[in-house]
């Protein structure tokens, strides 16, 4: 092994995200394990996110990939299927050299991965390709959850991952538990088998480049962090829209929902990004323990108040782009009366010196008019009587445009050139495109990277994903009893529903989508 570094800390800890660029710590050697290799995330996602990390000359030396799944092929079907996904989903042109040299590392185990024969299997493999040097193994289960603690109790037993083998870690794909029980339950299988910092929790927004950018932007400017705070800023509004359906998803969304889907991981994630306090070194844990502290100051009402702060909707027909889309129940295996949310919104507070009375909105809907995510942050009306009345007086916002267009907006108030004081809303605009001239690696291919540095900062920790479940599990319970409201529907292509308005405080309005 390359280094005696001892399990709980991770090789990377002290390393700094914001000081070092992705190309100047190399990853260590690495076989990349791909469970459920033929599924869609894969073929999709993932294996494209290694074609340009190929491309880039970002992967290790050394580095293999290996997938795994229950159909049965040789490692020539497995590279056709790579090729195949990597030309037709990879951001790049792929160079023909670079995928030969990734193709001739690449190979197939066919099996049950819950079973040690396969595993057993997989081993030789692994250690053909090691060939006696060190090599890390990163094993990815991209797989239904249902699978996560029995396959990696069946790697335990195989001894191919231990908690004292600091090279060996797994990537953990969503959802984590489908409520707390199931996520606390989750957890102690896998840190029965595994020590924490050996388990990488993907949220693929933290992998993207301008959620990143919310802690450069709040720590490394000094014009922002004195107004970070409940005296200047009245409002935080988050938004995770969407124009597409459910798609041939429903046999998980149906049973999972918009609050699950979108709300209690992405979500939640932005929330601690946007309110999280500086940490004290830009390392994994300092980090993380900050996300967690904010997280444990959401405070939930008493649950005969969940109502007031968390209501959720369902898409009816209606118009997407001016094509006509089908209303959520008649969405394929999706029954005539499903009560699920496809849309969901909320009102936290975050009971912190810092953010005490300033509310969090949040909100995610399927078949919105596009796809937009973004966080707006009000600041308060000047306290000036002088200006109060005049005409075009706006409050200031801050607007980080996460997708589809990477930016940064500053609405300020510019005096309308002419006699008289009339003002307008001007904007200070910062696009990624245009200062950077490049395009942002996908997420996946950030989040990737830095599991194979053993660097977790963009992974959610253990007790992150408890708090969030805390969270979220009051609002699940409301809305999984029979007497609670159905959700309301609402047209596709619309605003979503009506009662959305229903939790803000007054004189907050939601932004148009
Ligand atoms: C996934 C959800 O986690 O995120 C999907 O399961 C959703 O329902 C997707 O469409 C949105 O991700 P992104 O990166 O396109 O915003």
């Amino acid at each position: 092994m390359t280094s005696s570094t001892h399990p709980t800390e991770s090789p990377n800890a002290d390393a700094n995200p914001l000081a070092e660029g992705i190309g100047l710590l190399p990853p260590e050697p690495t076989v990349l394990i791909v469970f459920g290799a033929g599924g869609d995330l894969a073929k999709r996602k993932l294996l494209p996110a290694i074609g340009n990390l190929g491309m880039d000359g970002t992967l290790p030396d050394k580095f293999a990939l290996v997938g795994v799944s229950r159909e049965t092929m040789n490692d020539d079907e497995f590279r056709d299927i790579v090729r195949e996904s990597l030309t037709a989903y990879s951001r790049r042109t792929m160079d023909p050299d670079v995928l030969d040299r990734l193709l001739e590392r690449t190979r197939y185990v066919g099996g049950d991965a819950t079973t040690v024969g396969t595993m057993h299997r997989l081993g030789g493999v692994l250690d053909e390709l090691a060939g006696g040097e060190p090599l890390d193994r990163l094993y990815y289960l991209s797989m239904a959850p249902r699978f996560f603690a029995p396959v990696i109790e069946t790697l335990g037993e195989a001894r191919l991952i231990s908690r004292s083998d600091p090279h060996s870690r797994v990537i953990v794909e969503k959802p984590f538990g489908t409520n707390y029980a199931e996520a606390a339950e989750l957890n102690s299988r896998l840190l029965a088998v595994l020590d924490e910092s050996q388990v990488y929790r993907i949220d693929q927004y933290l992998g993207k480049e301008t959620v990143q950018n919310i802690l450069a932007l709040r720590f490394a400017n000094h014009v922002l962090e004195p107004i970070w705070n409940r005296e200047h800023i009245e409002s935080v509004q988050i938004t995770a829209a969407e124009d597409g359906g459910i798609g041939s998803r429903a046999s998980y969304y149906d049973s999972s929902g918009a609050l699950r889907d979108l709300i209690q991981n992405h979500l939640l994630q932005l929330l601690t990004l946007v309110a999280m306090e500086p940490p004290a070194k830009f390392s994994a844990d300092d980090i993380r323990a900050e996300k967690a502290k904010v997280l444990r100051a959401v405070t939930m009402p008493p649950d005969d108040q969940i109502h007031t702060m968390a209501v959720r909707g369902q898409y009816g027909a209606g118009q997407i782009a001016g094509d006509p889309v089908r209303a959520y129940r008649e969405e394929e295996d999706v029954a005539d009366d499903s009560r699920t949310d496809s849309f969901a919104a909320l009102r936290l507070e975050v009971s912190t010196w810092r953010w005490a009375g300033v509310p969090f909105y949040i909100r995610t809907g399927k078949r919105m008019p596009r796809k937009l995510t973004e966080i707006a942050i009000k600041l308060k009306p000047v306290p000036l009587a002088a200006i109060e009345g005049v005409r075009g007086a706006e409050q200031n916002e801050l607007v980080l445009t996460i997708q589809p267009d990477e930016r940064v907006t500053l609405r300020l108030l510019a005096k309308v050139p002419g006699p008289g004081m009339n003002l307008r809303p001007v904007t200070m605009d910062f696009s990624y495109g245009a200062a950077f001239l490049s395009q942002s690696p996908e997420a996946y291919e950030r989040l990737i990277t830095d599991a194979m540095r053993a660097d977790p900062t963009l992974f959610t920790r253990d007790d992150e994903t408890m708090a969030q479940w805390t969270i979220i599990e009051p609002i699940l319970r409301l809305w999984q009893s029979p007497e609670s409201t159905p959700p309301e529907t609402y047209p596709s292509g619309s605003q979503g529903p009506e009662s959305q308005h229903s939790i803000l405080l007054p004189g907050d309005t939601w932004r148009a989508i």
